[in-house]
């Protein structure tokens, strides 16, 4: 049985990302081994061959290793804290939840716009312990399903970029508010990244696809946003370079990171609260 996904825009974006995280997982080098993703493509009727634009190749590598790197942050949390609550913002049809192991006692929240979890529950199962909110993370009212009393670990996965500075603040003073302790995952791109993508923005739209619009300036842009919030650590992607398995590819990032100003083009945070 497959299903359609008929998506444009923001959400369509969520496609790429998996397709590139299963194309990934199929090699025996794989980085991330997202066997999932593999086996959820192929139930979606859809044709992935209209997403690939030039670079996609060299971006599954991009997503495995982001997606390692959170998926890390968060287990380490979840080791750390077994009866976490997570809230794993803009999840798209990422496998996260199913990849790392989860105690028992933790809870799962998979939050994404309501057309996409439409879509994500006919593709996955719902276990105890598990839940789906369809919801805009910019509407206030779907925090209130989330129990308070637990440490709380929010992961954003290819999507504060496209949100507003505003809607981005205004969300992480949503947590700060209501929750006493917890982390803060993220990936985020350096002002340069946001602007390129900002001139190509009516070539993207051709093609279906919004352009980002906030940066992540410097390690201490979440905490100018938010005084509640401490910066524990962040990981240039360039900087695992060792970890793709491509000479060709390994070689590029290699370069990227050892040019200051390339660096820093795409960084994963690590945020407490
Ligand atoms: C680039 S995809 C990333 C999906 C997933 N995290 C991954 O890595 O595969 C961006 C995701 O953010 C979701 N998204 C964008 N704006 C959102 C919003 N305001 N509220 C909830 N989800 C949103 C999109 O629907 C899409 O699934």
């Amino acid at each position: 049985m497959t299903e359609k996904a008929d998506f444009t825009g923001v959400e369509q974006t969520m496609l790429i990302t998996l397709y590139l995280r299963a194309w990934e997982s199929r090699s025996k080098d794989s980085i991330l081994r997202d066997h999932v993703a593999a086996q959820i493509v192929d139930h979606i009727d859809y044709d992935f061959s209209k997403l690939m634009m030039r670079g996609g190749a060299g971006n599954r590598f991009l997503l495995a290793l982001r997606a390692r790197q959170l998926d890390e942050w968060a287990a380490d949390f979840l080791r750390r804290h077994p009866d976490a609550v997570v809230l794993h913002l803009g999840c798209g049809l990422d496998s996260r939840a199913f990849r790392l192991d989860l105690p028992a006692g933790a809870r799962w929240f998979d939050v994404d716009l309501p057309d996409v979890i439409d879509l994500r529950r006919k593709l996955y199962p719902e276990p105890e312990g598990y839940q789906t909110i369809g919801s805009s993370v910019t509407e206030p009212r779907w925090l209130e399903e989330i129990p308070t009393e637990h440490p709380v670990l929010v992961i954003a996965e290819g999507l504060l970029m496209y949100l507003t500075e505003d809607e981005n603040k205004r969300l992480l003073h949503q947590f700060t508010d209501r929750f006493s302790r917890g982390e803060l995952i993220f990936d985020g791109f350096a002002p340069w990244v946001i602007r390129m993508t900002q001139r190509m923005s009516k070539r993207l739209a051709r093609k279906g696809y919004p352009s980002y619009s906030t940066a992540i300036r410097d390690d201490r842009e979440i905490e100018r946003w938010n005084p509640g919030f401490r910066y524990i650590d962040d990981v240039p992607l360039a900087s695992l370079f060792a970890r793709i398995p491509v000479r060709s590819y390994r070689t590029v990032y290699r370069l990227m990171n050892a040019i200051p100003a390339t660096r820093n083009f795409y960084r994963m945070f690590r945020f407490g609260f």
